[in-house]
C-alpha cells in the first residue's frame, strides 16, 4: 500500500523528503537514485537529479527505461533501493514502468510536479510507456506497453503542483471530474474551494478508495473514465490535425457531452447538466470542432483501447446524478451526434 503524503508548502515538502531520505539511507545501507526530466530537474534544486531524461511525453519510451536500468545496474541497485522520480505524469509513468521491471520490481517514489500527476497519474499504480510503430503505419501509440505497479511513497505538495499556470487546466479538468463523481453538490464545493489542499486531498482519497476496491479496472475503477471517452476522441482528432489540445480541456468538454448522454440515458437532471456546462464554460477553454468532424470523432472514439471498432456503440461512464456514476453505458452514433451538437450550442462555437 502506497504511503501517500500531501503537504501544502514547498518548505514542508523539502523537510518531509529530507527526513524520509535520511531515515531511508540511514547507516548507508540503502541507495537512492533521483530522476527528473530536463525541466523538472530545476523545479526542486534542493534535490539534484542523478539522471535526467527528455522533457514530458518524450521520455516515455524504451530508450529512457533502458537508460534507467543501465544506471541502476551500474550502481548495483537492489530491489530494496529507491528510484525517486521528480516530475509530471510522464516521469512517474516512465519510472513506475522501469522500477516494476528492474529485478522484477525495485522501490519507486514520486514527487508530482503537476496537478494532473498529483491527483491522477501518481495514484493507482498504472504505469506505461509509448511505442513507435514502423513502416506505413508510422505513428506513436500511447501507453501501450505497461503494467500496474505501486510506488512505495508519494510526496504531494499543493504549492509545487499548482504552480505551473500553463498546466493548471490539465489537472483542473480531472478535479471537476472527481467532484462530479463523489459529491452530490460539486458546484458548491468547487465554488467555495478556498482550501485547495483539502479539495485535492478529497480527490486523492476518492481515487485511492476506488482503486483499492478495483485495482485492475474490472468494475468501479471505470467510474474514473467519466468524460474520457469523448475526451480521447477530441484529443485523437486534434493530434491527427497536428493541433494537440490539453488533456484537461478535452476532459472538461467530455464531461459536458457525456453529461448530455447521462441526461438521455440515465435521467441526469437538465438543471444539473446546465450547471455543469456553465461551470466548464467559465473555467476551462472551449474545444472547437465542426459538424464535418463528427465522423472522424466517432471513428476515434471507436478506436480507443477501451472500445472496439467492431461495435456500433461506444462505452461511457455516465451520471445518474452528481455523486452517482454508472459505468458500462452504450452510446450509439445518433446520441453521440446529439451530444456534440449540445456542447457546440452551449459554448456557442
Ligand atoms: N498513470 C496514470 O494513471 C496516468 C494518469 C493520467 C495521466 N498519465 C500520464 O501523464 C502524462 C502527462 O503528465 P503531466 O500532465 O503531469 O505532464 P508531463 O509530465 O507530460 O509534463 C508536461 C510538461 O510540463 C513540464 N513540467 C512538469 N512539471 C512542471 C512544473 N512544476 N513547472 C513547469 N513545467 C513543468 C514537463 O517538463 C513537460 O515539459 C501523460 O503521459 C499521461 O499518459 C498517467
Amino acid at each position: 500500500m502506497t504511503d501517500y503524503r500531501l503537504v501544502e508548502t514547498r518548505e514542508e515538502l523539502i523537510r518531509e523528503v529530507r527526513d524520509y531520505l535520511s531515515d531511508f539511507t540511514g547507516g548507508g545501507s540503502a541507495q537512492v537514485l533521483l530522476l527528473a526530466d530536463e525541466y523538472t530537474q530545476r523545479v526542486l534544486p534542493e534535490f539534484p537529479a542523478d539522471l535526467v531524461v527528455a522533457q514530458g511525453e518524450a521520455c516515455k519510451n524504451l530508450e529512457s527505461a533502458e537508460r534507467i536500468w543501465r544506471e541502476l545496474a551500474k550502481r548495483s541497485f537492489t530491489r530494496d533501493d529507491l528510484l525517486l522520480a521528480i516530475g509530471g505524469g510522464s516521469v512517474s509513468d516512465l519510472c513506475g514502468f522501469a522500477a516494476a521491471n528492474y529485478k522484477r520490481g525495485c522501490r519507486v517514489a514520486y514527487i508530482p510536479t503537476t496537478l494532473l500527476a498529483l491527483v491522477d497519474a501518481s495514484i493507482g499504480g498504472k504505469c506505461a510507456i509509448n511505442l513507435s510503430l514502423e513502416g506505413a503505419e508510422k505513428r506513436t501509440v500511447k501507453n501501450i506497453i505497461g503494467t500496474f505497479y505501486d510506488p512505495t511513497v508519494v510526496f504531494g505538495c499543493t504549492e509545487l503542483a499548482t504552480a505551473p499556470e500553463s498546466l493548471f487546466t490539465e489537472g483542473m479538468g480531472e478535479v471537476i471530474k472527481y467532484c462530479c463523481l463523489f459529491d452530490p453538490h460539486p458546484m458548491a464545493t468547487l465554488e467555495q474551494s478556498g482550501d485547495l489542499t483539502k479539495l485535492l486531498r478529497r480527490c486523492i482519497d476518492y481515487k485511492r478508495a476506488i482503486v483499492e476496491q478495483d485495482p485492475y479496472d474490472r468494475s468501479v475503477r471505470q467510474y474514473l473514465n467519466l468524460g474520457h471517452t469523448v475526451a480521447h476522441a477530441l484529443e485523437g482528432q486534434a493530434l491527427a490535425g497536428d493541433k494537440p489540445i490539453p488533456h484537461g480541456t478535452a476532459v472538461a468538454a467530455g464531461l459536458v457531452i457525456e453529461g448530455y448522454f447521462s441526461y438521455v440515458l440515465q435521467g441526469f437532471s437538465q438543471h444539473h447538466l446546465l450547471q455543469l456546462g456553465e461551470l466548464v464554460r467559465e473555467r476551462i477553454p472551449t474545444v472547437r470542432y465542426a459538424c464535418s468532424d463528427y465522423d472522424s470523432l466517432w471513428a476515434h472514439a471507436r478506436q480507443d483501447k477501451k472500445n472496439s471498432p467492431l461495435r456500433e456503440t461506444v462505452t461511457c461512464t455516465l451520471l445518474k446524478d452528481f455523486g452517482t456514476p454508472v459505468y458500462g453505458n452504450r452510446v450509439d452514433r445518433k446520441l453521440w451526434d446529439e451530444g456534440l451538437d449540445f456542447y457546440k450550442d452551449l459554448m456557442k462555437v
